[in-house]
């Protein structure tokens, strides 16, 4: 560096130079060196070494040359003074323009070094967040709609005892439906009863009657387990949603009114509910229940009116109260409004399928 010996060395050596003239040829020149190396810059790393070397507060070159301004008679000095604090904006102004063009640049090839810098023209990518699987979308709209009409929701144990799996339901010890092949029993210990994972939610109508009393009106949504073979139209766990309504006067025609509501809230437009005879120990008459939306028919799960065995089961007067109750499959109503031919599709965890709903 040109100054440094002489403004490092005593108060004597300013003598070399001459006075203003030479002062302010001095800064000309640290001026020019400054733009000289600030523009050969290649990065910020280069810039930041040319800006310790001008303007670094310590041993600066400009911090050098204040030195000088004492060697200065007292009728230069403010002439002198001026020369250098213009000349300090000069080369501040130059480093910060080189480091904002670097920035810029930076920004442009996708460094980093630019921070957040955004082009707020270019067409918006949207985000995919998780959402909710189908089958809870479909077991959520079910309780909004059955809340409607008043029907709390209301949840039950999976694994259960016989009581409230068959035998408070009127499915006595030799009902093929107990079959070990038809169920999966839990051997708990040894000479007790099994326990086994509910093959149906109706279990929960037995609870809820257990505890409360009449009038009720219940959903009930939940897993069931059956050691099916998994195809299209069965898994060996599924969904059923379970409806009990308690009532004094209640009638098969106040179940179906409810089933068609049901049914059109969640399909939308159009829904036919038919009835076919059928028989479930705990319900007297019993209907297998059918819906036709869009030009086909569907079979959706079973119902009927409580039967006067199970109603005295869990202790309420047969004479006094009468109620439906009605059982679906969850997959089904929602492989129906969703389009789906094969209920595996909901379980297989495939991102590209479940990300359609
Ligand atoms: N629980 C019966 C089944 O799983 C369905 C059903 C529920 C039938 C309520 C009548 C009343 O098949």
């Amino acid at each position: 560096m040109a100054s440094s010996d002489e403004t490092n060395a005593d108060g004597n050596s300013q003598a070399c130079l001459a006075g203003l003239p030479a002062f302010v040829a001095e800064i000309d020149r640290l001026c020019a060196d400054a733009k000289a190396v600030i523009a050969a810059a290649r990065n910020e790393v280069d810039l930041e070494k040319a800006r310790i070397e001008f303007l670094g507060a310590r041993s600066g070159r400009l911090k050098g040359i204040t030195r000088l301004l004492s060697g200065l008679s007292a009728s230069e000095r403010p002439v002198g003074g001026k020369h250098f604090n213009d000349a300090k904006e000069t080369i501040t102004a130059v480093f910060n323009e080189a480091k904002d063009r670097m920035a810029v640049a930076a920004a442009q090839e996708g460094g980093s070094s630019a921070g957040a810098a955004i082009d707020i023209t270019l067409p918006g990518k949207q985000l995919r967040l998780g959402h909710l699987h189908p089958i809870t979308q479909t077991i959520r709209r079910v309780q909004e709609i059955m809340s409607r009409l008043g029907f709390e929701s209301v949840d039950g144990p999976e694994v259960e005892d016989q009581w409230h799996n068959f035998e408070a339901l009127a499915i006595g010890p030799e009902h093929p439906a107990r079959d070990p092949l038809d169920n999966f029993y839990l051997t708990v210990a040894q000479g007790v009863e099994p326990l086994l994972l509910r093959s149906q939610t109706s279990t929960v109508q037995i609870r809820v009657m257990e505890n409360r009393e009449a009038p009720l009106r219940i959903v009930s949504l939940g897993r069931v387990y059956r050691p099916d073979t998994a195809d299209a139209t069965h898994y060996p766990m599924f969904h059923q949603v379970e409806g009990l309504l308690i009532e004094k006067g209640s009638t098969m025609a106040h179940l179906k009114s409810v089933l068609r509501f049901f049914a059109a809230s969640f399909l939308g437009g159009d829904v036919r509910v038919r009835f076919r005879p059928s028989f479930f120990p705990f319900t007297e008459p019993s209907v297998e229940v059918d819906m036709e939306w869009g030009g086909r028919w569907i079979e959706m799960g079973g119902a009927g009116m409580v039967d006067p065995a199970v109603l005295k089961a869990v202790g309420y007067d047969p004479h006094e109260v009468s109620g439906f109750a009605f059982g679906l499959g969850v997959e089904r109503i929602a492989a129906r409004r969703y389009g789906v031919a094969d209920i595996r599709d909901f379980y297989r965890n495939d991102v590209r399928f479940l990300e359609q709903f």
